[in-house]
C-alpha cells in the first residue's frame, strides 16, 4: 500500500456541544487534523464543522461532520437526545464533511428519514448507502418538536443540493456552507476578533465558493426577499453569529462583489533560476513609486506560497502581476496550475487589471498565460516580455495601458 507523508501531527479534535436558542442545539467538533481542505487548500488555521439538534418529542438532527468523527459525533448527540428518538435528519448539502456522518446516524437512528433536496438524496444513497429519504420542495415547511421548520433552496452555493432552514418561532437561520469560514474561531460572533472573522471568511469564500461567487448575492436576496430576518445565524463551519447575523450577510456580500482595494497591488511570480524574482523586485520597486502597497507571493525553488492565501489576496486586489519564467516553450506549470485557480475562483474579478512578466527564454511565456486568463473571460491584461531585466518604461507603459493610477 502506497502511504503518503502525514504533513502534521495527528493531534485530537475538540468537541462541543452547546445550547444555542430554546431546543435548538450545537455539536462542534474542531477539525485539528486537516491541513488541506478539500484535498487542495492550505488551512494551518484549521475548520469546523457544525451540526445542530431540535430536541422535543419529534427531535431533528441538521447536518453532521466528517465521517472520521463518526463515533465523537454519536457521543455528541446522545448528550442531547437518545439517537434512536431522532425523527428527521436534514441534510442541507451532501458534502461529506457535512454529512460523512450519515451512515452512523442511519444505523444508531432507525427511525430517522433523511430530508433535503431530491439531488442529496442520491448522493446519501450512491456514496452512504443510506435508503430512507423523504425530498423536499423550495419553501416547504415541516412541523417538528412544535417548531415549523421552512426549507428554501439556496443553489449553487457551491453544490446545486445546497438548502438552508428558517426555524421560525426561533427565528434561526441554519445554513451549512452559507456564511461559513475557515479557522476555529469562538463557538459565538460576540466572542471573536472581527477581523480574523473576516480573513477566516475571505479566504473559504474564495477557495469554496469562487466558482459560483455570482450566486451569493442571489441567494441572500431571495431569502431578504422572503422576510426572514434571523435572530441568529447557524452555519456549518465556523463561528454562530447571534450577536450581529447581519454583520456576516454584509460580510459575504462585500467579497462577492468583487471592490477592490485601492491601491492594493500583488505580485505573483515562480522564479526557478533568479531573474524572474530580480524582475520582480524592479516591478514592486516601480509599483510601489507609484503609490501601490505590494504583497509579494514567490514560487521558487526555497519557497511554496499557499496557493489559497494567494487567491484570497488577489481577490481585493486592484492590480494583479503574474511573472513567469518560460519553461519547454510555455509558462512555468505552477504558474499556470495558478493561473487556472484564479479564472476558476474569481470569477468575479474578470475585469482586473492583470500585468504579465515573463523572462523570454527560448520563446515567449506571456501570450500562454494570457490566453489562459482570456478562457475565463479576464481581458484587461497587458504582456509584458523581456530578455534580462524589464526596462522601466515598459512598466510605466502598462499602467498607462490598464489607466492605473493610484
Ligand atoms: Fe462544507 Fe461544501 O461542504
Amino acid at each position: 500500500l502506497f502511504r503518503t507523508r502525514q504533513v502534521g501531527p495527528v493531534v485530537e479534535p475538540r468537541v462541543y456541544v452547546e445550547k444555542v436558542t430554546g431546543d435548538l442545539y450545537l455539536l462542534r467538533v474542531d477539525d485539528v487534523r486537516v491541513e488541506f481542505f478539500e484535498a487542495m487548500w492550505e488551512v494551518p488555521e484549521r475548520i469546523t464543522y457544525n451540526a445542530y439538534v431540535l430536541t422535543g418529542d419529534e427531535p431533528v438532527l441538521f447536518d453532521g461532520w466528517k465521517r472520521e468523527y463518526s463515533d465523537l459525533f454519536l457521543q455528541a448527540l446522545e448528550e442531547v437526545l437518545e439517537p434512536r428518538s431522532l425523527k428527521m435528519a436534514v441534510v442541507h448539502h451532501a458534502e461529506p464533511d457535512h454529512s460523512g456522518t450519515a451512515p452512523a446516524v442511519a444505523e444508531a437512528a432507525p427511525q430517522a428519514v433523511f430530508t433535503g433536496h431530491p439531488l442529496a438524496g442520491r448522493v446519501l444513497k450512491s456514496h452512504f448507502r443510506v435508503e430512507r429519504f423523504r425530498p423536499v420542495k423550495d419553501g416547504e415547511r415541516i412541523s417538528a418538536s412544535g417548531r415549523t421548520l421552512r426549507f428554501v433552496y439556496t443553489p449553487w452555493l457551491h453544490w446545486p443540493d445546497t438548502l438552508v432552514t428558517y426555524v421560525e418561532e426561533e427565528e434561526v437561520l441554519l445554513t451549512c456552507d452559507i456564511f461559513g469560514s475557515y479557522s476555529i474561531p469562538p463557538l459565538y460572533d460576540d466572542q471573536a476578533d472581527r477581523s480574523q472573522l473576516s480573513r477566516a471568511i475571505r479566504k473559504y469564500m474564495i477557495t469554496v465558493i469562487g466558482h459560483y461567487i455570482d450566486h451569493v448575492g442571489k441567494g441572500i436576496e431571495k431569502l431578504r426577499n422572503l422576510g426572514l430576518t434571523p435572530r441568529v445565524i447557524a452555519p456549518g463551519h465556523g463561528t454562530v453569529y447571534r450577536r450581529n447575523p447581519e454583520w456576516v450577510v454584509e460580510e459575504y456580500l462585500k467579497v462577492a462583489s468583487g471592490r477592490p482595494e485601492p491601491g492594493k497591488a500583488i505580485i505573483v511570480y515562480a522564479s526557478m533560476y533568479g531573474a524572474v524574482e530580480e524582475a520582480t523586485v524592479a516591478v514592486k520597486r516601480g509599483l510601489e513609486e507609484k503609490g501601490f502597497r505590494v504583497a509579494v507571493f514567490g514560487f521558487t525553488d526555497k519557497a511554496r506560497p499557499p496557493v489559497s492565501e494567494v487567491l484570497a489576496e488577489i481577490s481585493d486586489a486592484e492590480l494583479l502581476v503574474i511573472g513567469a519564467p518560460v519553461y519547454e516553450q510555455s509558462a512555468h506549470p505552477i504558474i499556470f496550475h495558478v493561473a487556472r485557480l484564479i479564472g476558476e475562483k474569481l470569477p468575479h474579478r474578470r475585469d482586473m487589471p492583470v500585468i504579465l512578466t515573463s523572462s523570454y527564454g527560448w520563446g515567449p511565456a506571456g501570450k500562454a498565460l494570457a490566453d489562459i486568463l482570456k478562457g475565463y473571460g479576464f481581458g484587461n491584461i497587458y504582456v509584458i516580455e523581456f530578455e534580462g531585466m524589464p526596462r522601466e518604461s515598459e512598466l510605466k507603459n502598462a499602467l498607462k495601458a490598464l489607466k492605473l493610477n493610484p
